[in-house]
């Protein structure tokens, strides 16, 4: 359903130079950087699968979906939505996709939320069947109804992201972009919205593509994943073939109050387990980071164990929030000097 094919997305920016003289001489000169934002990426989405897109800051997955949406074409490269060149046939891929993108709005900002779904209604030519069907989908999953008549522009952060998501399944793409979709949401509404994803999903087989900080968004909608580091595809699998890949493990426990200091918690870890991360958690715990092939949950606990007066211990079955703060903590694109010497 979604094809990339040697893409890759360059885009030049004026070096920079410190100080007012400097700003002066980059307005006029002709030095740049080469930003490969996004570099020969293949890959392929087959319809109905949910997949996470997943890589640091800067690595690249906004532009990748802004080629996948027809908003920006590859510098080489092609890609496929549904067959279609998602730029040249823009007005098509339109009716076939919905996105979602967390940084900016879709929506009209003076129109009431009802007039601008009126508005998409007419746009995408949604038969009305369909379009009272989805309203009550997004009035009964989202409280759409409360935000009816206030103008977008009055909207808080979370009930705009409400309305851009609704309004990206209004007319029942066959595929769903979503880049940061539950910025600015608290805990319920953010299950609300996987909850309505993975809904939209088994009904309709609307293929999903996902980036999101939020672990939960990941794992509780995403049953694919691709990590992107600097521009280019490093793993592509199911989300249990990523989450065996984790060579990293974690504990996390809980003394009693008082039996020791939290300095003193450290050192002892560092002593009885070389090579252990341990980090300080919320509430008096410490999370300790351990890599598999040195040491085994079995021989971690059986340390604590010993020298803790423990009250509580939590053993996460594979450690996702190891591997993506890792991923997430990655270095981004790395701008390449190709000045032309002028
Ligand atoms: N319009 C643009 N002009 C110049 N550089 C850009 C532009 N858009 C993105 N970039 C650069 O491309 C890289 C990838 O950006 P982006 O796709 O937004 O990453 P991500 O969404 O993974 O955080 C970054 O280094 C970013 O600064
Ligand atoms: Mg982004």
């Amino acid at each position: 359903m979604i094809v990339a094919e040697h893409v890759s997305k360059h885009f030049k920016r004026h070096r920079r130079e410190p100080g007012l003289r400097g700003s002066l001489r980059t307005m006029f000169s002709s030095q740049y950087d080469l930003v490969r934002a996004v570099d020969d990426v293949s890959f392929e989405v087959p319809a109905g699968v949910k997949i996470a897109y997943i890589g640091a800051n800067g690595a690249g997955k906004s532009t990748t979906i802004k080629l996948l949406t027809g908003i920006m074409r590859p510098t080489t490269g092609q890609v496929r939505v549904d067959g279609l060149d998602p730029h040249r046939r823009r007005v098509e891929v339109a009716h076939r996709i919905g996105v979602v993108f967390g940084q900016r709005s879709q929506l009209w900002w003076d129109l009431p939320v009802l007039d601008s779904f009126r508005v998409l209604r007419h746009i995408y030519e949604v038969p009305r069947a369909v379009y009272d069907r989805n309203m009550r989908l997004f009035r009964d999953r989202l409280d759409l109804g409360a935000l009816g008549n206030t103008p977008v522009r009055q909207l808080s952060l979370g009930q705009r992201m409400r309305a851009e998501i609704a309004a990206s399944l209004l007319h029942d793409p066959a595929v769903l972009f979503l880049d940061e979709p539950t910025i600015g949401l608290d805990l319920v509404l953010k299950q609300a919205v996987r909850d309505l994803i993975n809904h939209v999903n088994a009904e309709l087989g609307t293929t999903v593509m996902l980036t999101s900080h939020d672990i939960g968004d990941i794992t509780g909608i995403c049953d694919q994943a691709l990590v992107v580091d600097r521009g280019a595809i490093v793993h592509q699998g199911t989300m249990r073939e990523l989450l065996r890949s984790v060579d990293t493990r974690a504990v996390t426990f809980e003394y009693a109050a008082g039996s020791v200091t939290e300095a003193e918690a450290l050192q002892i870890i560092a002593a009885e387990l070389p090579d252990v991360r341990a980090i300080p958690a919320e509430s008096g715990r410490i999370r300790v980071e351990y890599p598999v092939e040195r040491w085994s949950a079995r021989q971690v606990i059986a340390v604590l164990l010993n020298r803790f007066d423990l009250t509580d211990v939590l053993v996460p079955d594979a450690d996702l929030e190891t591997l993506l703060r890792r991923i997430y903590a990655g270095s981004p694109a790395e701008p390449v000097s190709v000045g032309d010497g002028a």
